[in-house]
C-alpha cells in the first residue's frame, strides 16, 4: 500500500493543527489503497491524535531521542511518541542531519531504537548538490542506508526510506521522475544486498518539491511508492489533492 505523508516541520501551532485537521478530514476521500500520515511538531501530537483518532489517517513525528527515558534536555522519546499514538518517526531528515548535525551513527542508533518500540521509521536519506554534481548521488545514499541498518539488517522489512535530494528540498525544483525512478531502482537494488529475504517490503517515497501539479507524475512510477511532503502540506486542500493524485 503506498504511503503519503505530510512532514509540517516546525509549522503550525495547536488551534492551527486542529484548524487544518477538522477540514482535511472533511474533504479528504475514503481510501482502502493507500496510507495517509501526518507528522506536526511534537507540540501539535497530541491534538492531532484526538482529531484523528478513528478516523484512519496515521500520525507520526519529525524526531525521536533513542534513549527510551533520562536526563536528556530538550529530547522527545519513543514511548512518549507511542503513548500519544505515533504509529512512525521521520528518522534523519536531510534539516536534522545538516542543520543540526546529525550523523549517520546517530541515525542508526535512532534506527534501533525504532524497531525495538515498535514505531515505523521513515528513513530520509538523500545527496547533496555536490555530491550530485560529483557523480557521488548512489554512493552517498548507499552509505547512509548501510550505515542506518546497521546490526539491524534483517530487518528492513520494517522501515520505509524516504529518498529526499537535498537541492531538492523547499527549493520548488524537485528531482526529475526519472532521476528520482534511477536511484529508487537502486535503493532497492542496496535493500536486497543487505537483507534478500525482505525484497518488496520496505516502501520507497519520494520527497521534495512535492505538489499537487507534480505530484501524478511521480506516482505514474510504480518504483515511487509513496510521497514525503513538506511545504504542500501545510495547506489541507493542498495535501488532499496530493493524496488523490493517483
Ligand atoms: P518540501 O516539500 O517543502 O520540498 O520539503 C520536502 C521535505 O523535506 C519533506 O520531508
Amino acid at each position: 500500500m503506498r504511503l503519503i505523508a505530510a512532514n509540517w516541520k516546525m509549522n503550525k501551532t495547536v488551534s492551527e493543527t486542529e484548524e487544518y485537521l477538522r477540514r482535511f478530514l472533511e474533504i479528504l476521500k475514503p481510501y482502502e489503497d493507500r496510507e495517509v500520515l501526518i507528522c506536526p511538531p511534537f507540540t501539535s501530537l497530541y491534538v492531532a491524535s484526538r482529531v484523528l483518532s478513528g478516523t484512519g489517517v496515521r500520525l507520526g513525528a519529525q524526531n525521536c531521542h533513542y534513549e527510551r527515558k533520562g536526563a536528556f534536555t530538550g529530547e522527545v522519546s519513543l514511548p512518549m511518541l507511542k503513548e500519544i499514538g505515533c504509529s512512525y518517526v521521520i528518522v534523519g531528515h536531510s534539516e536534522r542531519r545538516h542543520i543540526f548535525g546529525e550523523t549517520d551513527e546517530l541515525v542508526n542508533r535512532k534506527i534501533i531504537a525504532c524497531l525495538e518500540e515498535g514505531v515505523r521509521p521513515i528513513l530520509c536519506v538523500g545527496e547533496k548538490i555536490e555530491d550530485r554534481e560529483a557523480g557521488m548521488t548512489f554512493k552517498v545514499v548507499e552509505t547512509q542506508i548501510r550505515i542506518a541498518f546497521s546490526g539491524v539488517e534483517g530487518m528492513t522489512d520494517r522501515v520505509d526510506i524516504a529518498y529526499e535530494p537535498v537541492w531538492a528540498i523547499g527549493t520548488g525544483v524537485p528531482a526529475s521522475p526519472e532521476d528520482a525512478v534511477e536511484v529508487h531502482r537502486f535503493i532497492r537494488e542496496v535493500l536486497r544486498e543487505i537483507n534478500p529475504r525482505a525484497e518488496g517490503k520496505t516502501r520507497i517515497l519520494y520527497g521534495g518539491s512535492v505538489n499537487p501539479e507534480n505530484a501524478p507524475e511521480f506516482m505514474k512510477h510504480g518504483e515511487i511508492e509513496g510521497l514525503l511532503v513538506g511545504t504542500a502540506s501545510l495547506d489541507p486542500e493542498s495535501f488532499a489533492k496530493i493524496v488523490d493524485s493517483f
